[in-house]
């Protein structure tokens, strides 16, 4: 049944990008000349199974981000003052008819195409959520305070990116649930019982959030060309 369903897109684009620093927000810092959020708009609108597209501006910034997005046929709707709160405005501006919903931060600009794909291929494969991940390259130890309580293994964690995807009425239950303070989508899902699915994710997907990310991204651009993303990305094995 989900094989041909239109497939929309909620961008949470009004965070304040605290740790990049003083400035704009983040989703209007530019980057190659461009603000973020038009890199990452243009991204999507270059995957073929993206139809309807929401982002949540930050408040003050849904004019002059309507302007910016004016030939890429979205819809702007006002954040919120959490990330959660920003998903949970754009859904309720999706069109009815949207059954599959991925969920992708603005900040995650440079996200292959191959990604966005790999996603909807999986939701319309049957999946009820879908998360992108790398492996961890890092050894993650668990403190309290200063002091070191365990090592985690390694093996079995994952980075997880966006976009993440989603059976619509599962995310509209998930942000109804009350449950908070979660840093994904997926999260909230999950704690509602529902198995989440994985797939490759890509180190272009990486999230910008402090100005060395804006440094890589800039040093990306500049190798690969704003085009490049229509290819399959470098996928994590
Ligand atoms: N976001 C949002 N609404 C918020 C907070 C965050 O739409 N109230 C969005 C951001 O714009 C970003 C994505 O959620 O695209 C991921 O959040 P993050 O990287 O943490 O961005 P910021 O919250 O802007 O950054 P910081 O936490 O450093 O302030
Ligand atoms: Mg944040």
């Amino acid at each position: 049944m989900t094989g041909s369903a239109a497939v929309g897109v909620l961008v949470p684009a009004a965070g304040l990008g605290v740790r990049l620093g003083a400035g704009r927000p983040k989703a209007l810092r530019e980057l190659a000349g461009e603000p973020l959020l038009l890199h990452a708009v243009r991204g999507l609108r270059a995957a073929p199974s993206i139809g309807p597209v929401v982002v949540a501006a930050p408040v003050g910034e849904v004019g002059a981000v309507r302007a910016l997005l004016a030939d890429l046929d979205v819809l702007v709707v006002a954040g919120g003052a959490e990330r959660q709160d920003s998903v949970r405005l754009a859904l309720a501006a999706l069109p009815a008819a949207v059954g599959l919903v991925l969920v992708h931060d603005a900040a995650r600009c440079l996200t292959p195409v191959a990604v966005v794909e790999a996603v909807v291929a999986a939701l319309r494969a049957g999946a009820d959520a879908v998360v992108p991940v790398l492996p961890v390259a890092d050894t993650v130890k668990q403190v309290e305070g200063a002091q070191v309580v365990a090592t985690v293994d390694r093996a079995a964690l994952r980075a997880v990116q966006t976009p993440q995807g989603f059976r619509r009425e599962i995310l509209e239950k998930a942000h109804a649930s009350g449950t908070t303070a979660l840093s994904d989508d997926a999260g909230l899902v999950e704690a509602l019982g529902v198995t989440v699915t994985t797939v490759p994710g890509a180190d272009e997907a990486f999230k910008i959030t402090r100005p060395l990310d804006l440094l890589l991204a800039e040093a990306l651009l500049a190798m690969t060309g704003p085009g490049s993303r229509h290819g399959a990305g470098r996928h994590a094995r």
